[in-house]
């Protein structure tokens, strides 16, 4: 008896053309259906499914046998592949079925607990924690697969253009910038902690002050933040890093690995170079560092009109006077999709942005109405919407408040309310670079300014001289690649000269002991020789999602944490026994 049965083929592989042939399918059993005296059962593996069909003309012991499959069984089956009297268009193997004449049954399953079919709605966290079960489905299976192959390409476009992949450690040293970190407990070092890396930032920083020159690697990070859909705890960076560069080489090698990457694994032509986009453009236009820029809706700044400025209406002329903003956006047709009901919702809901309404404004062939009907009248209400070029059909959202909350709000809406209107094609892919971004960002909780986006981001050259009395006015060498409206990656020329490194700090307001705590290492490395350099990292999980269309992270990676950080197969994490926690010297608080 033969302990496996050789495949010949796949299950998703046979055509019309193997008609006649004797074949080998091994696979799951999706369906079984007994017609009395014929049984059909469709084999799966990764690549599709056969249909197999026994007749009792077959030897009774193996007729038997297939009577006893049920789903999710694990068989063999040699037969000769015919043409199938009725065809089922909807599969790739449609034409044809295995005549069986022989079938090993690998193992028995019992009922499993959802259904493997690509389009089934179960829960997220029952497809979770029988992931197992869920990875067979071809979808998935195929997002594995597309996922591999930008790892690959990856590879493939960075060698050929003199990179070296390298691996920097996980057990790092906790590093308190940035997000949380997910801390280890040393054993022989007791009191003290690993980090796990955010990235490999400081380390590929080291590998270029090392000589390496080029560096790429598909790295994992570790950060202990809260999770949203394009957010876990640990992720995938395609990181990389090159020497004796600006910021102009490091756009161009990465948009040649976008071209790349696009035509090779979807036969998409991208235009390079793409259009860089400077921050502050970004934010006034889309209200977003992330702009999604298949569709209009753009902001309007209306604190330079007249009936704006000198406004009894309270919330627009407190906000101006405290410095905040007054802006909009206009959504084409958006007047009659959108009831009072529905904008009360948009309102409640850009409440988690801090702002504290949101003014409306309709115009249609009737007239125009507004929620601010007391403060402005028919010709002032006309004034405002002439300011958005509104057509009949309109709806204009005004918020008015501090500039973050005005551009949190109304970046959210202008997108939010695009995929409610069906204008978010997933098959566009709508890429741009935004740069000059602000170099610190200030803190109303620690009182002072911190790194946008880390310490050894390097100013723009013509900001050094503000850096120290006017911080808040200085740029940055760093760029983003945005994609749909998701941040697919980022990075910066660093700092590599030290005097300039020390102004850095000051300004970050980090005493001696501060810095040599964090980054005494780094500080150290450079003293002796770094070379001008510069990276971005792409956040692998999230490109991947964006070039399927998928929605969640949690569709390209083969064992996700769900919303509360936990591995639902595995039930990480879990409690440590008492005498590891003995050895590693750690007492835990009673739980109440
Ligand atoms: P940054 O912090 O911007 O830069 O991260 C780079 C990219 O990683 C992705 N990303 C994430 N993906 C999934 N889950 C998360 N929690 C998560 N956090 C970030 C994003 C992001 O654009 N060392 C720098 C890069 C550099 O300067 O070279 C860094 O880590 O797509």
């Amino acid at each position: 008896m033969e302990s496996i049965f050789k495949r010949t083929h796949m299950c998703g592989q046979l055509r019309a053309g193997d008609i006649g042939k004797d074949v080998v399918l091994n696979g799951w059993v999706a369906k079984r259906r007994d017609l009395g005296g014929l049984i059909f059962c469709d084999i799966r593996d990764k690549t599709g499914i056969t249909q197999v069909v026994f007749d009792d003309k077959i030897p009774k012991e193996l007729f038997e046998k297939a009577d006893s499959l049920r789903s999710e069984y694990v068989v063999g089956v040699k037969g000769k592949v015919r043409e199938r009297e009725s065809a089922n268009p909807d599969l790739p193997t449609g034409d044809v079925e295995i005549f069986a004449n022989d079938l090993i049954l690998y193992a028995k399953s019992e009922t499993p607990p959802i259904y493997i079919k690509d389009d089934d709605k179960v829960d997220m966290n029952l497809r979770l924690k029988y992931r197992y079960l869920d990875l067979r489905k071809k979808k998935m299976q195929d997002n594995l697969a597309f996922r591999g192959k930008v790892c690959k390409i990856a590879r493939d476009y960075f060698y050929e253009n003199g990179f070296t992949e390298v691996e920097t450690p996980d057990l790092q040293k906790p590093t308190p910038e940035g997000s949380r970190d997910y801390l280890v407990p040393s054993r022989v070092q007791k009191g003290c902690f690993y980090s796990l890396p955010q990235s490999p930032q400081l380390f590929k920083q080291l590998l270029m002050v090392g000589g390496t020159d080029r560096y790429i690697q598909i790295a994992r990070c570790f950060r202990d933040e809260d999770l949203r859909a394009d957010r876990q705890p640990e992720f995938t960076q395609i990181d990389m890093e090159m020497s004796f560069i600006d910021e102009d080489d490091i756009i161009a090698v990465n948009e040649g690995f976008l071209k790349m990457l696009f035509k090779e694994t979807m036969n998409i032509d991208i235009q390079i170079p793409l259009p860089r986009m400077k921050w502050d453009e970004a934010m006034t236009r889309y209200g977003s560092d992330k702009p999604d820029t298949r569709f209009g809706f753009e902001l309007h700044d209306l604190a330079q009109m007249d009936i704006i400025r000198n406004t009894e209406f309270k919330v627009f002329a407190d906000a101006l006077a405290g410095g905040g903003s007054v802006r909009g956006i206009c959504i084409t047709d958006g007047a009659d999709k959108y009831s009072r009901k529905q904008i009360d919702k948009m309102t409640d809901h850009i409440k988690s942005f801090g702002a504290k309404g949101m003014v409306w404004i309709k115009k249609t062939a009737d007239g125009i109405t507004s929620s601010v009907n007391k403060f402005f009248d028919e010709e002032m209400l006309s004034q405002i919407a002439a300011e958005f070029e509104a057509g009949d059909n309109d709806l204009i959202l005004i918020v008015a408040d501090k500039p973050k909350v005005v551009f949190d709000s109304l970046g959210y809406l202008r997108r939010a309310i695009a995929d409610e209107m069906g204008l978010l094609d997933p098959e566009v892919f709508n890429m741009l670079w935004v740069v000059d971004f602000p170099l610190f960002e200030y803190s109303e909780e620690e009182q002072r300014y911190v790194a946008e986006h880390h310490p050894f981001t390097h100013p723009n050259i013509e900001d050094i001289d503000k850096l120290e009395e006017h911080p808040e006015l200085c740029h940055a060498r760093a760029y983003d690649i945005v994609i749909n409206g998701v941040e697919a990656g980022g990075g910066s020329i660093r700092i590599h000269d030290k005097d300039l490194q020390d102004k850095m700090f000051k300004v970050l307001g980090m005493d001696d002991r501060t810095i040599e705590e964090k980054f005494g290492f780094l500080v150290e490395a450079f003293k002796y020789g770094a070379p001008p350099h510069g990276g971005l990292a792409y956040g692998l999980d999230r490109l991947v999602m964006l070039m399927l269309g998928e929605e969640t992270i949690r569709d390209v990676i083969a064992f996700p944490k769900n919303q509360a950080a936990q591995c639902m197969v595995s039930g990480a994490p879990g409690p440590a026994a008492e005498e590891d926690l003995d050895e590693l010297g750690i007492e835990l608080e009673k739980q109440e």
